[in-house]
């Protein structure tokens, strides 16, 4: 079965609280797990930058109902490519949220123009270096 990675950024809606994201989730773990898909869902500065992994269909599915919810708005889709192999297969749907983090704040600025997370000017392949970085901070406990 052949793989593919979507990218897309969007832009949260104002009032978006914690439990919002704690909903989004533990839902897309519990779905993304049903059909194959894995990923990350970054969260920063009102901005969210998620990539799915899995077959051509479940992804375009997840994708077209991911569109429809009100949380978020502006979505625009970065990277959708054929891949050998998935760099997230560890997780369903990780979701690492982050702030001001000196750390974060210069892989930032490694992809960005300024300071401020604007993954809407990032290429398909900064927004994926941006992700794996992100989960290497994850993994050093950087970021949660
Ligand atoms: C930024 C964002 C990312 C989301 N990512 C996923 C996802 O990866 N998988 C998923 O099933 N739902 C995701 N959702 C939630 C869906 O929009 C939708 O609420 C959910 O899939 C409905 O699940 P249910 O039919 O089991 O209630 C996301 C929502 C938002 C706002």
């Amino acid at each position: 079965m052949a793989l593919y990675r979507l990218i897309y950024v969007s832009q949260a809606v104002s009032g978006l609280e914690y439990p919002d994201l704690v909903e989004i989730m533990e839902k897309s773990e519990r779905n993304n797990k049903n059909v194959g898909i894995t990923g990350m869902l970054s969260f920063g500065d009102s901005m969210f930058l998620q990539v799915l992994e899995g077959s051509r269909r479940v992804i375009s599915q997840t994708y077209n109902r991911i569109l429809l919810d009100k949380r978020h708005v502006n979505a625009e889709l970065i990277d959708f490519s054929e891949i050998e192999h998935r760099d997230f297969d560890l997780w369903s749907m990780k979701v690492v949220q982050f702030g001001n983090q000196a750390q974060v704040r210069n892989i930032i600025l490694k992809y960005s123009s300024s300071e401020i997370f604007s993954p809407i000017s990032m290429t398909g392949k900064q927004s994926l270096s941006f992700l794996l970085e992100l989960t290497e901070l994850y993994h050093k406990g950087l970021v949660s």
